[in-house]
């Protein structure tokens, strides 16, 4: 038995236990990347680095034995600077997107490429849900939008972009007033929205405050929603289509008071007092205070729904009591713009042979790449990255490694660039007794994971390919047809 201390708590550690194994005991999480209990210490990304304040030694904790008088320091300013470094180096050399280009450029930030996937396959109720569910005004902006997206889309380094804009337009036209599109609210607070002003900013605004559960009133000095938009000629945007958005707020829940200009025909002290938190969509001065935010309105109407969302978010972080620093950012790995040489490497496996411009929205949907990653929530890097503040985009300090073409070995994509290295997949495949395994070519930073003597993935991971999956902490390894929800 050894007697320690892990930071506060005092800890009698079993024979051979390790200082994982203590902190474990003392109810203490440490971040680790490249241990598992079934394969043990690999000791390769050292993101478990703890302080032992009696000698004042840094050290992983995961392959260091827990002994007497140790006082464990697991996340003390230097320790997490320690792991800040680390997880920078890890980064510096990861080539991967979390999220598509496309996606990250959405001000509104549609998930494009699951759309596209639901598309595909011919579910058309899942992907209008995303779009109603990101967009909000997913049919107006097929209309209206600027469609940044187009210009970042990866399939334009080939042929032409896929048509974002024409797609979530149509399936949402199609979705019109159809009840299968029903979004989620989270259970409801006791708490009201004021929001002043019924533009798209406004309007979406309101809707996410309804999403995330509390009570919303919209006021308006003209007699209709949105009258803005309103005033364009029909060939531009028809106006049963607006009106179908606007009555889709309405249906969730938001309360409209229209014919009512705060501060003329309502004193904006009442509505203050009367609500929890005030939204300002419109050119209304209010003096500032915290329960204040504002929803700025933009010409480019994705903006606006992007402005609208995120003041969404700081109202509801506001109303449960939490930091408007405590709102997750989600972090975003982005590989950048290809380098002409790496093209051909990057379309291996993912360019779909169709280059025409097809007209069904199928035919155009099979052409995404698939640029994202399949594992953006169990991504123990990515979730690390967020924890530890380096989100929500890594400067790199050097060049970025080039683009290895991913692998496939049956249901099971390999993509090299985000492999860290950690060594479980070969530990699995060799305590498996696989007949080829997995290894590691070469020496250090050009080492990389690959199958002995240039054989097929799938013959090296054999029948241990979906537990290397479930193992591998990054989107190294994944599933082709898997989508991990948000
Ligand atoms: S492996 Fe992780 S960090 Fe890399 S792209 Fe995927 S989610 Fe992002
Ligand atoms: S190819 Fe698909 S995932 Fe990649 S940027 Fe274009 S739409 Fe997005
Ligand atoms: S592919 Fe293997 S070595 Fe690379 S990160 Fe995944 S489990 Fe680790
Ligand atoms: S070195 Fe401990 S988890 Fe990687």
């Amino acid at each position: 038995m050894a007697h320690l201390k892990i930071n506060t708590t005092e800890i009698e550690a079993g024979e051979g236990a390790t200082v994982l194994d203590a902190a474990q005991q003392a109810g203490v999480e440490i971040p680790t990347l490249c241990y598992l209990k079934q394969t043990g210490a690999m000791t390769s990304c050292m993101v478990c680095v703890v302080k032992d304040l009696t000698s004042g030694r840094m050290f992983p904790a995961c392959s260091t034995k827990a002994l007497n008088g140790m006082h464990i320091d697991t996340h003390g300013e230097a320790v997490c600077e320690a792991r800040r470094e680390i997880l920078r180096l890890l980064l510096n050399e990861h080539v991967g997107d979390c999220e598509g280009p496309c996606s990250s450029i959405c001000p509104a930030a549609l998930n494009i490429p699951r759309m596209l996937r639901y598309i595909a396959a011919g579910d058309l109720d899942a992907a209008a849900h995303i779009a109603k569910r990101d967009l909000i005004f997913p049919a107006t902006l097929g209309r209206l939008c600027t469609a940044p997206c187009e210009k970042t889309c990866r399939r334009g380094s080939y042929d032409t972009p896929i048509t974002i804009r024409r797609l979530h337009g149509e399936i949402s036209e199609k979705y019109l007033n159809n009840p299968a599109l029903s979004i989620e609210c989270l259970p409801k607070t006791d708490k009201t929205v004021a929001v002043i002003g019924s533009g798209i900013a406004g309007l979406s605004a309101a809707w996410m405050c309804l999403v995330a559960g509390h009570a919303c009133r919209v006021y308006e000095k003209a007699a209709v929603a949105c009258p803005a938009l309103r005033t364009l000629p029909p060939e531009k945007l028809p106006p049963e289509i607006l009106e179908a958005e606007i009555a889709s707020v309405r249906d969730l829940g938001v309360d409209f008071v229209l014919n009512c200009e705060v501060g003329v025909d309502l004193p904006l002290e009442k509505v203050e007092q009367e609500s929890d938190a005030l939204i300002v969509a419109c050119a209304l001065h209010v003096s500032p205070s915290e329960k204040v935010f504002t929803a700025q309105e933009d010409t480019m109407l994705v903006r606006a729904v992007g402005h609208g969302k995120a003041a969404a978010r700081r109202v509801d972080a506001f109303l449960r009591g939490l930091p408007q620093n405590a709102i997750p950012q989600p972090f975003n790995s982005q590989i950048g713009r290809l380098h002409a040489e790496e093209k051909d490497s990057y379309a291996v496996e993912r360019l779909n042979k169709i280059d025409s411009t097809p007209e069904s929205l199928h035919d155009e949907a099979v052409r995404c790449l698939h640029c994202d990653c399949l594992k953006p929530i169990s991504c123990k890097l990515r979730q690390y990255a967020e924890e530890y503040g380096l989100g929500p985009r890594l400067k790199r300090t050097m060049a970025r490694t080039p683009v290895n073409p991913i692998q496939c070995g049956g249901e099971v994509l390999f993509e090299p660039g985000k492999c860290i290295k950690c060594g479980i997949c070969i530990e699995i495949t060799r305590n498996a007794g696989e007949e080829l395994g997995v290894t590691f070519e070469g020496r250090g930073i050009d080492s990389r994971v690959c199958v002995p003597f240039g054989e097929a993935l799938a013959r090296g991971l054999g029948k241990s390919a979906l537990e290397c999956v479930r193992a591998c902490p990054t989107g190294a390894l994944s599933l082709r047809n898997e989508e991990e929800t948000q």
